[in-house]
């Protein structure tokens, strides 16, 4: 996968680029130190301290602390009462925010960041990470649980987490990160994998085969029958069999009704007409919907 490759903090040099276009942006103004900017602003220093912007990792890439992003603070620590000196971040434009960020987390998870979604959309990085809180477990800047801050934009996915089938993200056993890398991906829809069904394998690797026969919706995209986030039917169906199958088999030899007056082949047959939503309707027979090895049967499980 390749935005997993590289690192996800770049070199030095890139950071200091940064530091020369804020220097720009206060004429004069030079390096002053986390020390000065404490004497008025302890609480902050003290809160990024505990965070990884306050570990050695960060001091290695720039030696600046708060100036590292919010630029030179001479003039401003001379002058704090002049608002036009102030080194305020929060009301920039969020192309700039991010791409202070990206001064130093231009790869890894980072990559594919421009183009994507969220960033053709102006969602800014410190919209999800909130730079000053201290560490949260979600190995985020952010006071906020990832799903929250996820669920506070994409309410339809929240709704559809309440539904009776659901993957268990509100259970915490898995997260959206899980199966999206919400700074971009070279797949639709922020898939963190190739393709939708490599990312479903990642977890259900049975699913992958190889079988000897292959039902070919299920080797094309599993959202051909599933729902990714949550269903009210069960197994988190798009609708429910036998409806999903005759979706696609409406004209072959036998499924096209639900009831018939055929016999069907075999030694168990009922010597009645068939009854095909009865029970587990067409799953009763065809067990293997995903894939089978029976040696001799080509019919997912009969
Ligand atoms: C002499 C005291 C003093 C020093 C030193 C100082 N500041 Fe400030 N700073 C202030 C005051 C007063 C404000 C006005 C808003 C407030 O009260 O937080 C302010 C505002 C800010 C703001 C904007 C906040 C807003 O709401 O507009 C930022 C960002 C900031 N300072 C960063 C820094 C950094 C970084 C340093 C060190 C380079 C620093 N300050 C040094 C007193 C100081
Ligand atoms: C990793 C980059 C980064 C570092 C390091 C950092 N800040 Fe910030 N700071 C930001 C960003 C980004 C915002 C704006 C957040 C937003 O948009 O809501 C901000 C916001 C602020 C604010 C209030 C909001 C405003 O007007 O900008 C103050 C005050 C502030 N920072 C002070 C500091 C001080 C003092 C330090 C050093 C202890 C520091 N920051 C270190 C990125 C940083
Ligand atoms: C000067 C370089 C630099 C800048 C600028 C910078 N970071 Fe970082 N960031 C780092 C380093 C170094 C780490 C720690 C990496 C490590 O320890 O592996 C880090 C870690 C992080 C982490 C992971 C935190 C954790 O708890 O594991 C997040 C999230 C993050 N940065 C977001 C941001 C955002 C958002 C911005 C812009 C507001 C930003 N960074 C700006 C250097 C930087
Ligand atoms: C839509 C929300 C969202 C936005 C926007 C966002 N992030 Fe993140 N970020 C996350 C989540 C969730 C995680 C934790 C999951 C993970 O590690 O994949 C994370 C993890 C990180 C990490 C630590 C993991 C790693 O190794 O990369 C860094 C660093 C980071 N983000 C930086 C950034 C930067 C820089 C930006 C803007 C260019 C940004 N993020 C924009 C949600 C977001
Ligand atoms: C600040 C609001 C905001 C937050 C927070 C946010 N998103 Fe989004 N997201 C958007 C917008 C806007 C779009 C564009 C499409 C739309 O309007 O639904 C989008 C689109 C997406 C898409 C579809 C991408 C595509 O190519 O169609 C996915 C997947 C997604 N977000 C996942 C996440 C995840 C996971 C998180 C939490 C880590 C998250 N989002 C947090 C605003 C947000
Ligand atoms: C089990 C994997 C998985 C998890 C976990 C997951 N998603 Fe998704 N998500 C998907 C797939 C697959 C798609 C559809 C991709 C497609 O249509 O090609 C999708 C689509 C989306 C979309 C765009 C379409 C829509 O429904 O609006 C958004 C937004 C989204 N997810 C947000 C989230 C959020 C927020 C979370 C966490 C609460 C989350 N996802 C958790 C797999 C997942
Ligand atoms: C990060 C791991 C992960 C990924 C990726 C993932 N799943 Fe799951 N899936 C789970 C877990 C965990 C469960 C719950 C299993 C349990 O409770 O026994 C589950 C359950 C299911 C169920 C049964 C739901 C029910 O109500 O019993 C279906 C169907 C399913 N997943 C389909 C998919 C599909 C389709 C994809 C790809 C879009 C996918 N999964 C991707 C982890 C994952
Ligand atoms: C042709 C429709 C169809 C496609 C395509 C499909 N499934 Fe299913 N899936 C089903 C049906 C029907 C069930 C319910 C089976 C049952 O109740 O025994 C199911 C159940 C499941 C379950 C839960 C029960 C179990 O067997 O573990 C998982 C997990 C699952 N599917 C994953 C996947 C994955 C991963 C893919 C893509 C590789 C996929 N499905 C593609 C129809 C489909
Ligand atoms: C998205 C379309 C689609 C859906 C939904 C679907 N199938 Fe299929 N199915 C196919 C295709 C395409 C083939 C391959 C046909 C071929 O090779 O001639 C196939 C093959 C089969 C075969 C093997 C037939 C043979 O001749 O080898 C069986 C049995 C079958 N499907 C049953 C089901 C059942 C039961 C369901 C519902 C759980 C279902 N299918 C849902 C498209 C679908
Ligand atoms: C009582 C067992 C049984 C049930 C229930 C059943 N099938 Fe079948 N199905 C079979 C047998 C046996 C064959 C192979 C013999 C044949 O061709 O008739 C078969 C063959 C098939 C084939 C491949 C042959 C063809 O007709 O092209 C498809 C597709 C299929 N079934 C779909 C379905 C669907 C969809 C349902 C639910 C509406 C269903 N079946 C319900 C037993 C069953």
């Amino acid at each position: 996968m390749n935005w997993r490759l590289g690192t996800s903090v770049a070199v030095a040099a890139v950071a200091l680029a940064w530091g020369v276009s804020a220097t720009a942006q206060t004429p004069g103004a030079t390096y002053v130190g986390n020390d000065t900017c404490a004497t008025c602003h302890e609480e902050v220093v003290d809160q990024v301290a505990g965070t990884a912007h306050g570990s050695p990792a960060f001091g290695r890439l720039s030696a600046h602390g708060c100036e590292s992003c919010h630029g030179p603070g001479s003039a401003h620590a001379d002058d704090p009462d002049n608002e036009a000196l102030r080194p305020s971040l929060a009301g920039k434009k969020a192309a700039d925010k991010d791409a202070m960020c990206q001064s130093c987390h231009d790869g890894g998870k980072q990559f594919f960041w421009h183009g994507s979604m969220h960033q053709t959309r102006g969602v800014s990085c410190a919209d999800c990470h909130s730079v000053h809180a201290p560490k949260s477990e979600v190995a985020l800047l952010s006071s906020r649980n990832a799903m929250e801050s996820c669920l506070s934009c994409h309410k339809n996915v929240r709704a559809e987490l309440w539904k009776n089938s659901h993957h268990p993200i509100r259970e915490g056993k898995i997260a959206c990160a899980d199966c999206h890398n919400p700074h971009g991906t070279q797949t639709a829809k922020l898939i963190a994998a190739e393709s939708v069904n490599e990312m479903c394998y990642s977890c259900h690797a049975e699913k992958r085969g190889p079988f000897l026969w292959e039902h070919a919706p299920v080797r094309e995209n599993c959202l051909n029958c599933h729902t990714p986030h949550g269903s009210n039917h069960i197994k988190l169906q798009k609708t429910s069999v036998p409806y999903i199958c005759q979706q696609c088999h409406s004209n072959t030899r036998h499924p096209g009704t639900l009831y018939d007056n055929t016999r069907l082949p075999g030694p168990d047959a009922p010597q009645t007409g068939s009854n095909r939503i009865f029970n587990r309707a067409c799953l009763d027979c065809h067990a293997t919907i995903h894939g089978s090895n029976h040696p001799s049967s080509p019919y997912l499980g009969y």
